[in-house]
């Protein structure tokens, strides 16, 4: 089987935590990343570690998976290197020859005013990419760094779909940063659904069997983005889960606005940039829209550990409260399709897996 993990509403909705539960528990031979590159930060809780990914997929955890980097991607080599170290997968990681560079003049382009006004991650994608379709950047196969780790992606992921082996893609970033369908001009650099992916990686359309979008119970929303509402206060009174949160907050002794207690009683702090994310409610016409551009097969719900505290490191059906199986079930609903993994926690296996009916 081959399957695309694709980011449903604006990233950060966990991607990285299902990968790493995909991974161990499917037991893919290979594992590529898809997506634009480095601005993205996925986060695996792991054997007790916590590790903030950049550029190498969190599929890292399996130990008998081989790794690669898709030639879409764009490659901060010093990056790179230094999450090869961190995670010790040296030996099994291979980076498309074709990949284009980010080098330290995209990066500096990436502070400017016209990255500020999207609020970017400013990690250099941008102008990398620019410099992509100008035809001038650097590729993976013009730095010696990389020389050990180059090979051709393509190739190793249909020789494995020929052999009959599972096949897992990581994409990254969310549908609404798509530079085609999000909420321009404050999206990414590269569009950013399961489609792409599938290029990034060089896997035609025919060979994807399954494409899983990964939503969190709420939302929430790094960067400039005139178009995502917060949270009203009005909103928050009126529901029974937000009431409940801020409530903690306020007994937490938090301060700020309202989104500000939130987000903070949620974690709710970029991975890459530090800033404190934009909390929202579940954005059900944008799930839906999507669910149907990927082609979803089935969709993920993550953190609904923090909405509804009482499923914290739940793995059972049969033990999710009532208010978190309704929330559940109204986005079910409202989307279409079936939710077959239900995130409880940060850490890998704290999940919900209902691929093969409720056990
Ligand atoms: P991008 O590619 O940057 O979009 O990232 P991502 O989709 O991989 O998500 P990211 O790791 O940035 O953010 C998700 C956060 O939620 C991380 O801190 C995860 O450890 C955490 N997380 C994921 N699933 C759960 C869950 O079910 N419960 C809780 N409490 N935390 C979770
Ligand atoms: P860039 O991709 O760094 O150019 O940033 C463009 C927009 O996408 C900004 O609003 C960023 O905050 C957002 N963005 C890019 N990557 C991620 C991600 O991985 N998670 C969340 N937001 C992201
Ligand atoms: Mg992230």
């Amino acid at each position: 089987m081959t399957s695309i993990i694709v980011g449903g509403h604006y990233g950060d909705e966990g991607k990285g935590k299902i990968v790493s539960y995909l991974a161990l528990k499917d037991n893919p031979h290979v594992i590529a990343r898809a997506g634009v590159g480095p601005n993205a930060g996925h986060t695996v809780v792991h054997e007790g570690r916590k590790y903030g990914l950049r550029m190498i997929t969190c599929g890292f955890v399996n130990p008998k998976s081989r790794l690669l980097v898709g030639a879409g991607v764009l490659v901060d080599v010093k990056r790179f290197l230094d999450e090869v170290e961190l995670t010790g997968v040296g030996g099994r990681i291979r980076v498309d020859w074709r990949c284009a560079i980010i080098d330290d003049e995209h990066k500096k382009a990436d502070t400017g005013a016209d990255s500020r006004r999207i609020g970017t991650t400013g990690s250099g994608c941008g102008p990398a990419n620019a410099a992509r379709v100008n035809r001038v950047a650097r590729q993976a196969k013009d730095m010696p760094e990389l020389k050990d780790y180059l090979a051709d992606v393509p190739e190793i992921i249909n020789d494995a779909i020929d052999e009959g082996r599972e096949v897992m893609v990581e994409a990254s970033q969310g549908f609404g940063l798509s530079l085609y369908y999000g909420n321009y001009p404050y999206v990414t650099s590269k569009d950013t659904s399961a489609s792409t992916a599938a290029a990034d990686v060089g896997l035609g359309p025919t060979k994807v069997d399954d494409v899983y979008v990964v939503y969190k119970a709420y939302m929430s929303r790094v960067g400039e983005d005139p178009y995502v509402r917060y949270l009203t206060d009005e909103e928050v009174k009126a529901s029974a889960y937000w009431g409940g949160l801020l409530k903690k907050a306020d007994e937490a002794g938090l301060d700020g606005t309202t989104n500000q207690k939130l987000a903070e009683l949620l974690g709710e702090v970029g991975t890459v940039t530090g800033r404190p994310r934009k909390i929202g409610a579940f954005d059900f016409k944008l799930a839906r829209y999507s669910a149907r551009v990927n082609g979803a097969t089935q969709i993920c719900i993550t953190c609904l550990d923090k909405l509804f505290p009482e499923c914290a490191g739940v793995r059972d059906y049969d033990k999710l409260p009532e208010d978190a199986l309704a929330h559940v079930g109204g986005i079910e609903e409202k989307v279409g399709v079936k939710a077959t993994l239900i995130s409880t926690g940060p850490a890998v296996y704290d999940v919900v897996d209902l691929r093969d009916g409720p056990s």
